[in-house]
């Protein structure tokens, strides 16, 4: 009769697009011989070849608009191939390590990885609220605080809203106001410093967020409270000001102030904090935000019902309570910071001033000495920098303060590397 099911007529066209593309027997023997994965990834990679080559129509799910013209965060490297030892001095983690009492706390919770964590995360709610004085309710815990900048990114821009980043601020903003189907607007810095006229001057009717890293990363720069005052002074009710202070344990100045009192008073600004520097605990991911009751509320509304993971909650618990960590911590940084920032700027480099855990160093624009030279330098010692292109420097090294042995390293090694013709 001819006439075929339509099951077994997909089967026959199955086979006969198999034959098609195998062609030959020899060609079918080593189809046959490959593991099923390669035959996958080949699969996905003709495809991909058939769409570039204009072959293929797109007919594949398509990022919705302003996805892909966002610059993926390149995190800072981790390995330097060929050295003996390896010193991370690349993304501000904690030369001390994690928090012992921190460490300690995760083994309770190995028991039970079976139930899922409390929700609301709110045992480390209630041990922030109270080593920082604060009300338990003004507090909202994140997976990093690179979670609760997307959150409030996603709770408050639309396409057509714009959300002001500053010149060299942290590169996570201006990624998740384009996820956000927003726009960025960058406004130009001072010296390396926001600069309160021109952000206030960036404002328009379409502004509904500004971000402010406090101090900012990779500049160390920061604003004074005044400062801070002056600028949220200067901003519509209905914007959000959002203050980054990641590095805030670390700030040593008489006129700094993290964003608590701010906050305090007001209905349009927030303060982000991390547990991935000062406590050491980058990686286990955990942040958290200081709001007035209206934000707070619409971000539980679209975070993840678990956003905080079981082993982060304890650990954050023991670590904000564990003082002694938190010292020897400020001080070693205390220490290093002036140390290191001094050392370098009498090697004639030019380091900006940082209230932070790390300084950015800035070379010479002419080779021998520019900044990739000395990144390859440094790489083949061990030493492992940041590089800052991304944040408009092309020639400076980010260096996060490590231990005793890793800062001293990188002063000879630059030493060399500067008086070496
Ligand atoms: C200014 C600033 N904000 C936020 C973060 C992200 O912190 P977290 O690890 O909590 O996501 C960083 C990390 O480097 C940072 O430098």
């Amino acid at each position: 009769m001819g006439s075929v099911t339509p099951r077994r007529s997909f089967a026959i066209q199955k086979v006969r697009v198999r034959r098609a593309n195998v062609g030959n027997n020899s060609t079918m023997r080593l189809l046959a011989a490959m593991p099923r994965w390669s035959l996958l990834t080949a699969n996905f990679q003709n495809r991909d070849k058939a769409r570039d080559d204009g072959r293929m129509t797109s007919g594949k799910p398509l990022p919705k608009k302003g996805v892909m013209d966002i610059a993926a965060y390149v995190p800072g490297r981790e390995t330097a191939p060929g050295a003996d030892r390896v010193y991370k001095l690349s993304a501000n983690e904690s030369p001390l390590g994690t928090s012992p009492e921190a460490v300690k706390a995760i083994s309770s919770v190995l028991d039970h990885l079976e139930t899922y964590p409390d929700g609301h995360a709110n045992a480390l709610c209630e041990a922030i609220a109270q080593v920082h004085g604060l009300n338990r309710d003004n507090i909202m815990c994140g997976n990093g605080s690179d979670e609760l900048l997307t959150l409030l990114c996603q709770a408050y821009l639309a396409p057509g809203d714009e959300g002001i980043v500053t010149e060299h601020g942290f590169l996570v903003y201006k990624i998740q106001i384009m996820a956000a189907g927003a726009t960025p607007v960058t406004v130009r810095e001072t010296d390396c410093r926001a600069d309160v006229d021109a952000i206030l001057a960036a404002v328009t009717d379409r502004t509904k967020i500004v971000f402010l890293a406090n101090p900012n990363n990779p500049t160390g720069t920061y604003l004074s409270m005044e400062e801070v005052r002056r600028l949220h002074a200067g901003l519509p009710d209905d914007v959000i000001l959002v203050l980054d202070a990641a590095y805030a344990e670390y700030v040593r100045r008489n006129d700094y102030e993290s964003g608590i009192e701010l906050v305090s008073v007001s209905d349009n600004v927030v303060m982000t904090r991390t547990f991935s520097k000062i406590y050491g605990l980058a990686g286990l991911r955990i942040g958290w935000l200081y709001g007035p009751h209206h934000v707070i509320d619409a971000l539980h509304r679209i975070r993840g019902p678990f956003n905080m993971n079981a082993a982060a909650i304890v650990a954050g618990v023991a670590a904000v309570r564990d003082r002694a960590h938190i010292d020897r911590s400020v001080a070693h940084n205390d220490v290093w910071l002036a140390r290191v920032s001094e050392a370098l700027r009498d090697l004639g480099l030019v380091v900006t001033p940082s209230a932070g855990n790390f300084v950015l160093i800035h070379f010479d624009t002419v080779s021998p000495k520019t900044a990739s030279q000395a990144d390859e330098f440094l790489m083949r010692r061990g030493f492992v920098l940041r590089h800052v292109n991304a944040y408009g420097f092309p020639n400076a090294l980010r260096m996060s303060i490590g231990t005793k042995e890793a800062n001293e390293g990188v002063l000879a090694a630059l030493k060399e590397f500067l008086e070496a013709s």
